[in-house]
């Protein structure tokens, strides 16, 4: 899928509402957001990503990155998920011009986010659901304050841009 194809048809959009985690980033550069959404499952014995969604107030190429991002973390681990850049997540949708390359940060955020504010030792049968509000517009009004798991990140300027 290339990058208009993912913004034309993005997959995973929406909110998820039996997640077990979901997290929420703000880009300091353009004053977007993205939230993602995880849901796990028990797969060979080991707790794997089962689905994730995603809302966006975000430009095209965040919707696009989002899109793809929920789509190649299926299936990993938390810690395989973890360990996935902007670059990666971004990277079948081909090169994002340097003017673009914070909105696949945000998405990276959000998904780092979602993925820290759920334990991994957690079992998934016993993981509550996800006490989040039902939009997007919910973790604004609640910006700079983390409620259950929902885990609030803005990220940082780079130096060269303040
Ligand atoms: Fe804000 Fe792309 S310009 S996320």
């Amino acid at each position: 899928m290339n990058l208009e194809d993912a913004i034309a048809n993005p997959q995973n959009l929406g909110e998820m509402t039996d997640a077990d985690s979901v997290g929420t980033v703000g880009s300091p550069d353009c004053g977007d957001m993205v939230r993602l959404w995880i849901k796990y499952k028990e797969k060979d014995g080991r707790k794997v990503i089962d689905k994730a969604s995603f809302q966006s107030f975000g430009c095209q190429t965040a919707i696009a990155v989002a899109s793809m991002a929920t789509e190649l973390i299926r299936g990993k681990t938390r810690e395989e998920a973890l360990q996935m850049s902007a670059a990666e997540l971004s990277q079948p949708l081909g090169p994002l011009p340097p003017m673009k390359i914070h909105c696949g940060q945000m998405v990276e955020g959000a998904l780092r986010a979602a993925l820290e504010g759920e334990s991994a030792a957690v079992p998934v049968s016993s993981a509550p659901a996800t006490p989040v509000g039902p939009t997007l517009a919910d973790a604004l009004s609640a910006a700079g304050k983390t409620a259950g798991k929902v885990k609030i990140v803005f990220g940082e300027k780079p130096a060269s841009q303040s």
